[in-house]
């Protein structure tokens, strides 16, 4: 099914450079794959299918959209299912994607949540704060419509998209750990932060300086 082909993996992206990162430390393949799904999981990586989900509920009906995409551009909301740290045109995978919900539908219950994608997608592609950024529909802005018209419950989201992520991962994976001249990660970092920061003696603290925060960025009294 072209679902699969569309998770494959490609490139240094968040999850991929996880896995040869952890994997660059020799452990094992589940381990290193692990490593991975626990990055693609984040919302801004493959979860960004359930977050696309939860939006189109909480915009709940197409009239909605375009105060949503007012708080946008405010920045009082983001627009999931939009962008990519590399793509910055029409995510070729989204179009597939979508061009196949009309089928599945036909073998599923129809999900109106289509709908509120559609007009978002619609109004953003002819707005200027969007077509400014280079800002188009991803991977992930149809296929959690499709997998909750599959009945796949949101908790297995990333599942279904690391199934097929794995065998790039594993093909990473091995060709890192093949490579004679393999190193482990390790990046190096440069301190630009404070070279000098007031502190309160351990003795000194009260309980509400232990919560609330960094003592180094709040005046000694
Ligand atoms: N909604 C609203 N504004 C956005 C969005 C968005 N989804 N994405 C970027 N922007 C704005 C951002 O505020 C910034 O504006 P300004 O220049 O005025 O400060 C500008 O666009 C550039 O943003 P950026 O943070 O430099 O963009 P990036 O390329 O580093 O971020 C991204 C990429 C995917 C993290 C981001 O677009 C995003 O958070 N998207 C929503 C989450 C999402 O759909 N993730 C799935 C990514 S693709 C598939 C995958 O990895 O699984």
């Amino acid at each position: 099914m072209c679902f699969s082909s569309c998770h494959a993996d490609h490139e240094q992206n968040c999850s991929t450079s996880a896995v040869r990162s952890v994997g660059s430390s020799d452990v094992d393949p589940y381990s290193a794959v692990a490593a991975g799904i626990a990055a693609l999981y984040g919302r801004l990586h493959g979860g960004a299918n359930e977050a696309v989900l939860q939006m189109l509920r909480h915009i709940e009906k197409v009239e909605n959209v375009p105060d949503f995409l007012e708080k946008v551009k405010q920045r009082e909301e983001k627009l999931m299912g939009f962008g990519h740290r590399v793509y910055k045109n029409y995510d070729p995978r989204a179009r597939i994607i979508k061009s196949h919900a009309d089928e599945v539908f036909e073998a599923t219950e129809y999900n109106p949540l289509i709908e509120i994608a559609t007009e978002l997608e619609r109004h953003a592609l002819e707005d200027e704060y969007f077509v400014s950024r280079k800002l188009f529909p991803n991977v992930d802005f149809y296929s959690g419509i499709i997998y909750e018209a599959l009945k796949i419950p949101p908790g297995m989201f990333t599942v279904i998209f690391a199934i097929p992520r794995t065998a790039g991962w594993i093909a990473q994976w091995l060709e890192m750990t093949g490579d004679p001249d393999k190193k482990i990660s390790r990046p190096r970092q440069i301190y630009t932060g404070a070279r000098e920061a007031d502190y309160i003696p351990l003795g000194e603290r009260g309980g509400d300086d232990l919560i609330t925060g960094p003592p180094a960025t709040r005046p000694l009294s």
